[in-house]
C-alpha cells in the first residue's frame, strides 16, 4: 500500500517527511527494541522522503565554542538522509534558543557580532553546502505580538541581522532554498502572521533573497485552524516568496487522549494536508519526529502529548489513515 511520501508526491507535493534527532534521544525509547522499529519506519522511503535534524545543526552543537565547529550531531541526520535518498531540510542558522552560551554571554559591538554571524554561517552552511534542500536561515525572530524578538542578535544589530544572515547564506550555499521559519504564523488574522509578512517584505525591499516561509505548525487538537485559514495564510506568503512549507508539524492533545480528541487531531492533520495540496507554492510537510515518545511537547507543555502519528507501541494514530484518505481524495 502507498504510504505518506508516495501519496504526497502523487498529490503534487515535493515531499512528506519527518524530523529526527541524534541517538541521544533514544535514551527515551520505552524499550530497547523500539530502536529497530523506529528506524524501520524512519528509513522507509515511501513513508518519509525528507528529514530535518531536530537539534544537531543548531548553534549550540555546531559551534559550541568560538570557531570550534562540530558536525557530529548534524552529520548523523545528514548522512541518514543521504543513505535513504531523502531531501534534507537544514535547521537552523540563526536562532535565539539553543544558542551557544558564549554568544549570549559576550557584550558585542555591532561590528563584532556581524563577524560572529558571518563566520557561523560560513562554517555551518559552508560545511553542508550542496546537501541542504533548504535552510532555516533565521528561526523565530518574532514575539507573539509580531514585533521583533529581543534576542542578542536584535538587541545589538536590530533587523539588520536578519538581512545579514540571508545575504550570507545566499553567498555560501546558493542552491539551498532560504527560509524564514516560525511558529504561530499559520492563521491569516494573527498579529504574528502580519509580523512574518512584514519581515519577508523588509527583506524583499532591501533586495535580499528569501525563497520560502516555513510555518512550523505546532498545533492543538482542540483549537486548530481551518483548511481555509491555512490556505489563506499560505497564499499570503506565496505572494511574496516562491515556496511555503509546513516544517515542524505536530498536533498536541490534552492528556489523556481519547477517541474524541484523536478525531480532532486527525481532522487537524487532514487540514494541513488539504492546505498544502491546494496551495501551489506549498512544497511539503514535515512532522516534528513521528513517534510520540520522542516528541518535545510533554517536556515543554506538561499535561499535553500524543502529538505525533505513531503511539508508543508503534500502532498508528487515526490521523495516519486520515492523511492517507485526504491525499487520495485530493
Ligand atoms: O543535549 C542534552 C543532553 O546532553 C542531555 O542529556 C539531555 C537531558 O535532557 O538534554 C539534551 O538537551 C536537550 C536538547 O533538546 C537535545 O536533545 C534539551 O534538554 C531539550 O530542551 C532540547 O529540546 C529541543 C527544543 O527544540 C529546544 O528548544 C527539542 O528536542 C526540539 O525538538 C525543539 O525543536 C524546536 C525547533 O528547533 C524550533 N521550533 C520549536 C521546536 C520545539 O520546541
Amino acid at each position: 500500500t502507498a504510504q505518506l511520501h508516495d501519496l504526497a508526491k502523487q498529490a503534487g507535493l515535493r515531499y512528506f517527511g519527518a524530523a529526527t534527532d541524534t541517538p541521544g534521544q533514544r535514551e527515551r525509547a520505552p524499550y530497547p527494541e523500539s530502536y529497530e522499529q523506529y528506524d524501520a519506519i524512519l528509513n522507509d522511503a515511501s513513508e518519509f522522503g525528507q528529514t530535518t535534524p531536530t537539534n544537531g545543526q543548531k548553534w549550540l552543537f555546531a559551534e559550541p565554542q568560538p570557531r570550534l565547529f562540530n558536525f557530529t550531531e548534524g552529520d548523523y541526520v545528514a548522512d541518514l538522509a543521504e543513505r535513504g535518498g531523502k531531501l534534507l531540510r537544514c535547521h537552523a542558522l540563526v536562532w535565539h534558543s539553543q544558542l551557544a552560551p558564549w554568544v549570549e554571554e559576550t557584550e558585542w559591538t555591532p561590528e563584532e557580532l556581524r563577524g560572529v554571524i558571518v563566520r557561523h554561517i560560513h562554517g555551518v552552511a559552508g560545511y553542508y553546502k550542496g546537501r541542504c534542500h533548504a535552510w532555516d536561515v533565521v528561526n523565530e525572530a518574532l514575539e507573539e505580538d509580531g514585533t521583533y524578538r529581543k534576542s542578542v542578535f536584535y538587541n545589538v544589530l536590530g533587523e539588520e541581522y536578519i538581512k545579514l544572515a540571508f545575504q550570507t547564506a545566499a553567498e555560501v550555499d546558493p542552491d539551498a532554498k532560504l527560509y524564514y521559519n516560525d511558529y504561530g504564523i499559520e492563521r491569516p488574522d494573527s498579529v504574528k502572521t502580519a509580523g512574518a509578512v512584514r519581515l519577508v517584505q523588509m527583506l524583499k525591499d532591501a533586495g535580499v533573497r528569501i525563497d520560502g516561509v516555513g510555518m512550523q505548525a505546532h498545533l492543538h487538537a482542540d483549537n486548530h485552524p481551518t483548511a481555509e485559514d491555512l490556505i489563506a495564510t499560505s497564499e499570503g506568503y506565496a505572494a511574496l516568496v516562491d515556496e511555503v512549507a509546513f516544517t515542524e508539524l505536530d498536533v498536541r492533545i490534552k492528556m489523556p487522549a481519547n477517541d474524541t480528541k484523536l478525531e480532532w487531531q486527525k481532522e487537524c492533520y487532514q487540514k494541513v494536508v488539504t492546505a498544502c495540496v491546494k496551495v501551489k507554492a506549498c512544497v511539503g510537510i514535515t512532522l516534528w519526529d513521528f513517534y510520540d515518545p520522542f516528541s518535545w511537547v510533554p517536556d515543554v507543555f506538561p499535561g499535553n502529548g500524543a502529538s505525533l502519528v505513531w503511539f508508543e507501541d508503534f500502532t498508528k494514530h487515526p490521523a495516519y489513515d486520515g492523511m492517507v484518505e485526504t491525499f487520495k481524495q485530493l
